[in-house]
C-alpha cells in the first residue's frame, strides 16, 4: 500500500500535477506547488463544489475575505488561545512531534500489546504518557508536551512590535464571520442562508506530512449556514448527508472509500457542539477529508461580544412578538489538496501486461487514470498519427486550435501514437482525437475513449456540438 503512494506521488512529479515547493533550493517542508495539470485538477474541484454550494442553492451566497485580517478576530474566535497542537521534542535527536498522534498510534491493534503498561483510559491522559514512552526515531527520552500555537505569524508595517502583529488565517471561515452583517445588510438573505468561500489557509503544522494531505499552506472551501436555534440539529443532519452524496455522485468517488466518522467529545474543537468527518481510505489509512461541525452561536457572539457591535438577527415576529437571536451556524469545511489526493488515489489504476499492443509486446504496465470526465485535467488531446507528413500536422493545429476556446487541449505529436495514447491515459486525458490519412480526404478523425479505448470516426465540421455532448452528459 505504501507503494501505491509512492508511485502515486512519482505520478504527480513526472506528469506535472505537484511539485515539492521551493525544489531548486533543497524544497521547505509542507509546501507544495502545483503544476499545470494540478492547478487545472484543482480548479475543476473548486468549481464543482461552488457549482454546487452556492450558485445550485437561492440561500447561498459567496464571498472572498482578505488572508490577513485584524488580530483582535483571532482573539475573539479562541484561536490564539485554543488553536494549538501537543508538541513534545526527543531530547536526544531533537525530532519534534505531535504528542496526541504518538499516543493515538499506540491505540492500534497490536501497538498496545507491544508497550504493554498502558489500558485504553491511562491512554485519554498524553501528559501521563508521553514520559513513558520513547522516541520512535531513535528511542530517546521525550520531552513533556506543551501547547504549540499553529497560526503563522507576522507584522503589518515596517515595524515589528507587539501591536503590528497579526497571523496568516487558519481557517477560512472567520472571515465570513466578521461579514456576517455585511452580508445581512446589502442582501436579502434571510435565516436559514448560508456563506460560501473558497481560499488559502495557513498553519504551521508541528509534523506536516502524507504528501499533499496535511501541509502548511492548503485551501479550504467553507460554508458557514446560519440556522435558528433549535433548528440546528436538523441542519446538521441535513449536511452530513449532502456533503456524502456530493462525492460520491458528484465527484464520483467510490462509496465503499467514504465513511462518516463522529468526533469524540475530548477531540471536539473548541468552538464545535458536535462533530463528523467525512473520511477517505487513503494507502495509509482512513483520514478526514472534510469536517462537518455544529459551531452554535459561539463565533457570532464572540465577535458581538469583543467588537462592541449587534449581530443578532431580527427574524419575522411570531405570535405578534419581536424575535430577535444570534443565529446556530453549521459548517461543511473541506479541503482541496485533501480532495484531489483522494480523487488520484482513487483513479489511479494499473494495468499489469498492458492493454495496447505496444504494451503487450514490452510486458509494461500502464497507468490509467480513471478521473471522471468534470475532473479530468485535460479533457481532449489532439494527436496527428504521425509527425513527418506537413498536410497532416497542419490540419491536426487547425484542429487543436478550433477545440481550445471550448476545451481543455492538449497537442502533441512526439513518439508514437502508442506511447502518446499511454501519456494521455496516464493524466486521465478524456479523449485522444487522432488524424490520419484518411482525415485529410474525409476531413474527419477518430476520437478515442480514454477508458475503453473504443473508437469512432466524426467529421470535423462536427467535433464540437459531439465533443460538448460526450463531456457535458
Ligand atoms: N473551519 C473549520 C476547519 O478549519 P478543520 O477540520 O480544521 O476545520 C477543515 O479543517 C478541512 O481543511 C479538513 O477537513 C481538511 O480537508 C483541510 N485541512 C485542514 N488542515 C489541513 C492541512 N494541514 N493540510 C491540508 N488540508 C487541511
Amino acid at each position: 500500500m505504501a507503494n501505491t503512494l509512492e508511485k502515486i506521488i512519482s505520478l504527480s512529479k513526472r506528469r506535472g500535477f505537484i511539485f515539492p515547493s521551493s525544489d531548486i533550493y533543497g524544497g521547505i517542508g509542507g509546501f507544495y506547488d502545483f503544476g499545470p495539470l494540478g492547478v487545472e485538477m484543482k480548479n475543476n474541484i473548486k468549481r464543482i463544489w461552488w457549482k454546487n454550494v452556492v450558485q445550485q442553492r437561492k440561500e447561498v451566497v459567496g464571498l472572498d475575505s482578505s488572508i490577513i485580517m485584524n488580530s483582535k478576530i483571532w482573539e475573539a474566535s479562541g484561536h490564539t488561545q485554543h488553536f494549538t497542537d501537543p508538541l513534545c521534542e526527543c531530547k536526544k535527536c531533537h525530532k519534534r512531534f505531535r504528542a496526541d498522534h504518538l499516543v493515538e498510534k499506540l491505540k492500534t491493534p497490536g501497538k498496545l500489546d507491544e508497550h504493554g503498561t498502558f489500558n485504553q483510559e491511562e491512554l485519554k491522559d498524553i501528559a501521563k504518557v508521553i514520559p513513558k514512552i520513547k522516541c520512535p526515531e531513535c528511542g530517546g527520552e521525550l520531552t513533556p508536551p506543551r501547547q504549540f500555537n499553529l497560526m503563522f505569524k507576522t507584522f503589518i508595517g515596517p515595524v515589528e512590535e507587539e501591536t503590528a502583529k497579526t497571523y496568516l488565517r487558519p481557517e477560512t471561515a472567520q472571515g465570513i464571520f466578521v461579514n456576517y452583517k455585511n452580508i445581512l445588510d446589502t442582501q436579502r438573505v434571510k435565516v436559514p442562508f448560508g456563506i460560501a468561500q473558497v481560499g488559502k489557509a495557513f498553519r504551521n503544522e508541528i509534523t506536516p506530512g502524507n504528501f499533499i494531505f496535511r501541509t502548511r499552506e492548503f485551501e479550504q472551501m467553507e460554508l458557514e449556514y446560519f440556522v435558528k436555534p433549535g433548528e440546528d440539529e436538523k441542519s446538521f443532519d441535513y449536511w452530513v448527508k449532502e456533503r456524502m452524496r456530493w462525492y460520491i455522485e458528484d465527484l464520483a468517488i467510490t462509496e465503499e472509500k467514504l465513511r462518516i466518522r463522529p468526533h469524540r467529545k475530548d477531540e471536539l474543537a473548541h468552538y464545535a457542539k458536535s462533530c463528523v468527518d467525512i473520511e477517505y481510505k487513503f494507502p495509509f489509512g482512513w483520514s478526514e477529508i472534510e469536517g462537518i461541525a455544529n459551531r452554535t452561536d459561539f463565533d457570532l457572539k464572540q465577535h458581538q461580544e469583543n467588537s462592541g457591535v449587534d449581530l443578532r438577527y431580527f427574524d419575522e415576529p411570531s405570535a405578534g412578538r419581536k424575535q430577535y437571536y444570534i443565529p446556530y451556524v453549521i459548517e461543511p469545511s473541506c479541503g482541496v489538496e485533501r480532495i484531489m489526493f483522494a480523487l488520484l488515489c482513487d483513479a489511479y489504476q494499473e494495468i499489469k501486461g498492458g492493454r495496447t499492443e505496444t504494451t503487450k509486446a514490452a510486458k509494461e504496465v500502464e497507468i490509467l487514470l480513471k478521473l471522471d470526465k468534470k475532473l479530468a485535467p485535460i479533457k481532449v488531446a489532439v494527436l496527428p498519427l504521425v509527425k513527418n507528413k506537413p498536410e497532416l500536422v497542419k490540419k491536426a493545429k487547425e484542429v487543436f486550435e478550433l477545440l481550445k476556446p471550448y476545451f481543455m487541449c492538449q497537442y502533441d505529436e512526439v513518439g508514437s501514437i502508442g506511447r502518446r495514447y499511454r501519456r494521455q491515459d496516464e493524466t486521465g486525458t478524456v479523449f485522444c482525437l487522432t488524424l490520419d490519412f484518411e482525415s485529410l480526404e474525409q476531413n474527419d478523425l477518430t476520437i478515442r475513449y480514454r477508458d475503453t479505448m473504443k473508437q469512432e470516426r466524426v467529421k470535423i465540421k462536427d467535433l464540437i456540438k459531439v465533443l460538448k455532448e460526450k463531456l457535458e452528459n
